[in-house]
């Protein structure tokens, strides 16, 4: 008689809204190793090993971001991957107080619904011939299969909304966006099975400053509002150091530092540009007397107020209430959009 392995599924309920120290682990994994075969030869023999992630151990708590910093190729995709098991690893995985490495295909389902990734390449990770809709619906009719159309189309309309994304374009295919909407799909994607535990792998690195600031508010909201556990990948320290609360360093697939991401930033130029920063702090204290009192510094802001309104640019609220939402996709502009005339 064949042995049926139960799964076990987390009482949402009872595991929401506790955070800190004390939070439960969602996420462990110890001395992780993802080994890929070098082949060599006619018969195809292994010579030796790419150690893309090699003895990597790490805990992830309820409603914190886990920063992923590294240089290119350092094994951060790797352990993303491996983390959720959709690539093979060796070492235990430990998510939501169950073991999940060895587990067959079937039963690794009810534990997919609780972890999604946003892929690294936001166009490679969308189907070209499916329209929006049906891309951020996919999971659902295979997670959820008891909801009905109607109710799929709302959960659709919801993911969207929350993503900045106005629900009309669940009609449209991939190709008639930008690469910050596709990203926008992509994350709708995997928050609209209501995930525990969701890995950015450079969310980020496509889009310009304006779209990264913006990009990194969304998901800090969007972790605010579904009570979501990040682990976010990046190459820019400064990025992740704005969003996560615990930061690891990877190099050659081994973590080579990690700490609390809180003076993460200050730390890493200082120790890459120790006289630039000396620079910065005695310029600081030699600042002239008027830009350190208040009156001053008010003397100034009404300067660059009028500077600005010469240059013909509105503040930045101003423009954000004028202007209407770009097509309805995106939020209002931050940063004064209006054509500068020359003063
Ligand atoms: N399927 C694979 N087969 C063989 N080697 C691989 C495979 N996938 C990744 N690697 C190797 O593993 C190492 C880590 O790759 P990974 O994609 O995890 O790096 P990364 O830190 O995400 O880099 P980037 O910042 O450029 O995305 C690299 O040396 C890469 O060549
Ligand atoms: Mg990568």
């Amino acid at each position: 008689m064949p042995i049926r392995v139960r799964c076990w599924r987390p009482n949402r309920s009872r595991t929401r809204r506790r955070r800190g120290p004390n939070a439960p682990v969602v996420m462990s994994a110890d001395n992780l190793k993802v080994w890929f075969p070098i082949k060599r030869g006619l018969l195809r023999s292994t010579v030796g090993h790419i150690k893309a992630v090699d003895g990597v151990s790490l805990a992830v708590r309820k409603g914190e971001t886990l920063g992923v910093v590294g240089e290119s190729g350092s094994g951060k995709t790797t352990l993303g991957l491996a983390l959720l098991r959709l690539i093979s690893s060796d070492g235990p995985i430990v998510f939501l107080g169950s073991s999940i490495q060895g587990l067959r295909f079937k039963d690794m389902l009810p534990f997919r619904r609780d972890m999604q990734i946003v892929f690294q390449d936001p166009f490679g990770a969308l189907s070209p011939r499916m329209s929006v809709g049906d891309i951020v619906a996919e999971g659902l009719s295979v997670h959820q299969t008891s909801l009905s159309y109607e109710e799929r189309d709302t959960r659709v309309v919801k993911a969207l909304r929350d993503v900045g994304l106005d629900p009309e374009t669940r009609f449209r295919y991939p190709h008639e966006f930008s690469g910050g909407q596709r990203q926008r799909i992509s994350i709708a994607r995997a928050v609209v099975l209501e995930p525990n535990f969701v890995v950015l792998d450079e969310p980020t690195s496509a889009l310009d400053m304006l779209f990264q600031a913006q990009m990194v508010d969304l998901l800090r909201e969007l972790q605010r509002k579904r009570d979501l556990t990040y682990m976010f990948i990046s190459h820019d320290l400064r990025v992740v150091a704005s969003l996560a609360s615990h930061l690891i360093v990877m190099r050659h697939g081994k973590v080579v530092e990690e700490g609390p991401a809180r003076g993460a930033v200050q730390e890493s130029e200082e120790r890459l540009h120790p006289r630039a920063v000396r620079r910065r702090v005695q310029s600081r204290s030699s600042r002239p007397a008027w830009s350190r009192s208040s009156r001053g510094r008010a003397g100034l802001a009404t300067f660059e107020r009028r500077l600005s309104a010469r240059r013909g640019r509105a503040p930045a609220a101003a423009c954000a209430a004028a202007l209407p939402p770009v097509a309805g996709l995106l939020p209002p502009c931050a940063a004064p959009v209006t054509k500068l005339p020359a003063i």
